[in-house]
């Protein structure tokens, strides 16, 4: 064990951390563009700063995040990670209101929820969805516990599905226990997820996600493609995101990368439906910004269609 290891063991256990300090990371990326995004925001959760540890709300009340990152090397990495968040969850929940308007659909899914605000801040016209937060027992009890502490109410129709993703083929169970009626249709969101398990895990965890998936089921999800890691330098974007990860005791093994999809998704019966890359994705949300002006390179945002036979 090395001395960073050491050290930042020793960090983990103090109680400013949460139960999963990626997922802090990215309510915290919320909160920031929230108070100091230009508009129009790219995203907007006004329930993002409740929900981050109090001891954080100081990083983004007077930007000391922004500041700290700067000096420390990190500002870019910083801003491209949160640009990644933002994207990922406005492209999810345009989604999910254009399938709730055109299909009534009425259930989703975010697998791996962490500090996702959806069950609070919903528009009134998604008052019918039921959500699904599946995460690890630890971080949905911290999270009901935030939230009750912050004095947020009890929202309607959320329902935490504690789960240990790395066993997917629990998840059907897990689903059907909590309510989710597989006989109809659902979006399945698995955001900034996959890069904690291992391939084989999450291609298992596609076909639990399959075998929970009526017919006109979406599901979307972010993945690296190959090149990522075919450059002679892996890009010091990714490599500074994995080594913040590592040292808050989150191993990122990488997921499945965008390449090897399709099989999984194939068999699991979804039809890829669209897939945008870094380019795509800067010019559909980021064109002529100046606060965020890239995502993550080599990131790929799909939608995945179970199609009506
Ligand atoms: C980077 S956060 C993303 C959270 C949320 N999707 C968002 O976009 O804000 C990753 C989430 O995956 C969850 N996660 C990681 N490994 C997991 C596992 N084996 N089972 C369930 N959840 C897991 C973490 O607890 C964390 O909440």
């Amino acid at each position: 064990m090395g001395w960073q290891d050491k050290l930042f063991g020793g960090l983990r256990r103090l109680p400013f951390l949460a139960a999963s300090p990626m997922a802090e990371a990215a309510a915290l990326a919320r909160a920031d563009h929230h108070r100091h995004g230009r508009q129009p925001r790219v995203f907007d959760d006004p329930c993002a700063l409740t929900l981050v540890n109090p001891a954080y709300r100081l990083l983004v009340r007077p930007r000391l995040g922004a500041l700290a990152g700067r000096l420390s090397g990190f500002h870019r990495t910083f801003l491209a990670g949160a640009a990644t968040t933002l994207v990922r969850s406005r492209y999810t929940e345009d989604l999910l209101a254009t399938a709730a308007r055109a299909q009534g659909l009425d259930q989703y899914v975010i697998l791996g929820a962490g500090l996702d605000s959806f069950a609070w801040r919903r528009p009134p016209a998604l008052d019918a969805v039921q959500v699904f937060e599946v995460d690890l027992p630890a971080v949905l009890a911290d999270k009901t516990a935030r939230a009750r502490r912050a004095g947020l109410p009890t929202p309607q129709r959320r329902t935490p599905v504690p789960l240990d993703l790395s066993t997917p083929e629990r998840l059907p169970a897990a689903l059907r226990a909590a309510g989710f009626d597989a006989a109809r249709p659902a979006l399945f969101a698995w955001l900034g997820v996959a890069y904690y398990l291992a391939p084989e895990a999450c291609s298992r965890l596609i076909a639990a996600v399959g075998q929970c998936a009526a017919p006109g089921s979406h599901f979307t999800l972010d993945v690296l493609a190959a090149g990522a890691f075919a450059q002679p330098r892996l890009p010091q974007l990714l490599a500074r995101t994995r080594l913040m990860a590592h040292l808050f005791g989150e191993s990122l093994p990488g997921g499945l990368l965008l390449e090897q999809l399709a099989p999984p998704l194939a068999q699991a019966g979804f039809d890829p439906a669209e897939c945008l890359g870094p380019d795509a994705l800067t010019a559909r949300y980021l064109a002529g910004r100046e606060d965020l002006r890239e995502v993550l390179p080599h990131l790929h945002l799909m939608h995945a269609l179970r199609p009506v036979p």
